[in-house]
């Protein structure tokens, strides 16, 4: 009797080549998947952290019979408002939604006149406050002061890293510990890597004395203000 032709694949090749094309398949698919999902794993999963900005809301800084000669740094605690999935439910069910702050080292500096060698000339510190221990400030006293005032980020204009004020033999910089980025007394860029000078709040002088400051930098020139980064 003849013998019976026998298949050249086995059960075991079978099996082997279902699985492969399990695993090719959902190589293809899920890269498109998340491509579609992503705003909604970004929104309902990941939530969102933000300092509110809204236009009254100003933050103290501190006094500025507490200001010396030299830069002063000040701490801020921004308050986060920290959302877990979807926002209109958490603000529905009534949860809180300032849970944490972000600890922020402000530096407070007088501007200073910078000579053409880029050592420091003239302080533009108000006379006035020779004689000033606290008390309300004329609208011309504020002004007078608020365009003397340099209020900075300790964040370094590079990669972030906390700026120090080093002084030696008399004049200071800030310097960046990281990379050895230097800014002046102005917050100037002065060397280093960092593209650009220390970043300016956007900040406000009152009547009692108080320096505030919105979570924004003043960037100048027509860029506007720019939200600093919230981790
Ligand atoms: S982070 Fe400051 S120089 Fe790089």
């Amino acid at each position: 009797m003849a013998e019976l032709q026998k298949d050249p694949m086995t059960r075991k090749d079978f099996l082997g080549f279902g699985i492969l094309g399990a695993i090719t398949g959902a190589i293809l698919t899920i890269p498109p998947v998340a491509f579609v999902l992503g705003p909604i794993i970004d929104t309902d999963v990941l939530g969102e952290s933000d300092v509110p900005n809204g236009p009254d809301d100003w933050f103290e800084v501190g006094s500025i019979t507490d200001l010396k000669e030299e830069p002063v740094a000040f701490r801020v605690d921004f308050p986060v408002n920290q959302t877990y999935g979807d926002r209109a439910i958490q603000e529905e069910s009534g949860l809180s939604t300032e849970e944490f702050v972000v600890e922020s080292a402000i530096w407070v500096s007088w501007s200073t006149e910078i000579l053409s060698d880029g050592s420091y000339g003239e302080s533009r510190r108000p006379a006035f406050l020779d004689n000033y221990n606290g008390g309300t400030l004329s609208e011309e006293q504020i002004q007078e002061v608020q365009g003397a005032l340099n209020v900075l980020s300790s964040s370094c204009a590079h990669l972030g890293c906390p700026v120090r004020w080093i002084t030696k033999e008399g004049e200071g910089e800030f310097l960046c510990p990281c990379h050895g980025g230097i800014y002046n007394i102005n917050g100037e860029y002065v060397g280093g890597p960092p593209p650009r000078g220390m970043y300016a709040y956007t900040s406000e002088v009152r009547e009692d004395g108080k320096i505030y400051v919105r979570h924004e930098f003043d960037s100048g020139g027509d860029l506007g203000p720019q939200e600093p980064y919230v981790i």
